[in-house]
């Protein structure tokens, strides 16, 4: 599309654009034709900024190429390849259609995706970011790896039970026009959209396992929490939150992985830390204060996890 402009543009140039349009050829020829450095650079950040999507990369495995397991009360998927292989990831498909599968759970050829894939957070990133960051997915080397098929046990999961659920439980987040650039408004947007901290540590219902987000952030035991795992109850509350950690101690942590007691993160929130190519612990210091300073301005919220 972008080629085709600059096509357009070649017709009517001057002399000294012709130089230009060469120039532009020429690397139109090469891989680079999807995005500047620059532009792969901003992607890399974000993919940071979610954690790094660790979730589609096995352990050891290669980045991004899928087929980690996820089991639910609906049967068994394994997450996706998202390397620009054109066969087994998502090289073949446009930007658009990635953008649609990361913000709306769809696929090209209609499939659902489970919300396994935060796409209800993940809603809430704005364009410019998304297009950063399929740019630098485009620019991490294709793997070929088929995906591996999902084992749903619930009849009519998909076309029936699935949307259903959507609509009454769902809560999605809205795309702001631009990202947020400082403050406590920048903080949230990495909380509630692209950090989609919410997805782990707010508390989800035994029942229904949709998010309560009026528990945000309070924390999930073993038996709601992702994957098994037990989330903090990272709101202000004094007792069974953060209460006692500082501004800085909050940094510190996403940063680093070290908490005020000595101990270090664990489980998922070590892996979003250290991220795959990129995780939180490659944000900014700004950033990391900017999701501190929000998440000590949310209502404090009593529930202590096991
Ligand atoms: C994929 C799931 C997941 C996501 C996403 C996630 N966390 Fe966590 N988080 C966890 C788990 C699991 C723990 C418990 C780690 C442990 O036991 O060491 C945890 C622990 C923490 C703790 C330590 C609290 C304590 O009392 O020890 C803080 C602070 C925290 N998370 C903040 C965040 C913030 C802020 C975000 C978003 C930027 C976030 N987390 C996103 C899973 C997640």
């Amino acid at each position: 599309m972008r080629g085709g402009n600059l096509f357009g543009v070649v017709g009517v140039c001057s002399m000294a654009m012709g130089t230009l349009a060469i120039a532009v050829l020429l690397n139109a020829a090469g891989p680079a034709l999807a995005a500047s450095p620059a532009e792969i650079a901003r992607g890399k950040y974000i993919f940071g900024a979610t954690g790094g999507c660790g979730c589609h990369t096995e352990p050891k495995g290669a980045a991004n190429a899928g087929g980690r397991k996820y089991g639910g009360p609906f049967g068994t998927v394994y997450s996706t390849n998202i390397t620009p292989d054109t066969k087994t990831g998502i090289g073949a498909w446009t930007d658009e259609q990635i953008i649609t599968a990361i913000r709306l759970g769809r696929r090209p050829n209609g499939e659902r995706i489970l919300p396994v894939h935060p796409f209800t957070s993940f809603n809430g990133i704005a364009e410019e970011d998304l297009r950063a960051l399929v740019s630098f997915l485009r620019s991490v080397p294709p793997v070929n790896r088929p995906n591996t098929p999902k084992k749903i046990t619930v009849p009519m999961f998909e076309s029936v039970f699935l949307p259903a659920w959507l609509m009454a439980f769902a809560a999605t987040e809205t795309p702001p026009p631009a990202a947020p650039v400082a403050g406590v408004a920048r903080g949230e947007y990495l909380v509630r959209a692209v950090g989609h901290c919410g997805e782990c540590h707010t508390p989800r219902s035994a029942l229904t396992m949709a998010v309560d987000n009026s528990r945000f952030l309070a924390g999930n035991s073993k038996k709601t929490g992702p994957e098994g795992q037990a989330t903090a109850n990272i709101t202000p509350d004094k007792t069974t939150g953060l209460g006692d950690w500082t501004e800085e101690q909050i940094v510190t942590y996403l940063g680093t992985g070290n908490k005020p007691d000595g101990d270090v993160a664990d489980g998922l929130m070590g892996e979003t830390i250290q991220g795959t190519l990129a995780g939180y612990k490659d944000l900014t210091k700004a950033d990391l204060q900017a999701i501190a300073r929000y998440i000590r301005s949310i209502p404090a919220v009593k529930n202590k996890i096991e």
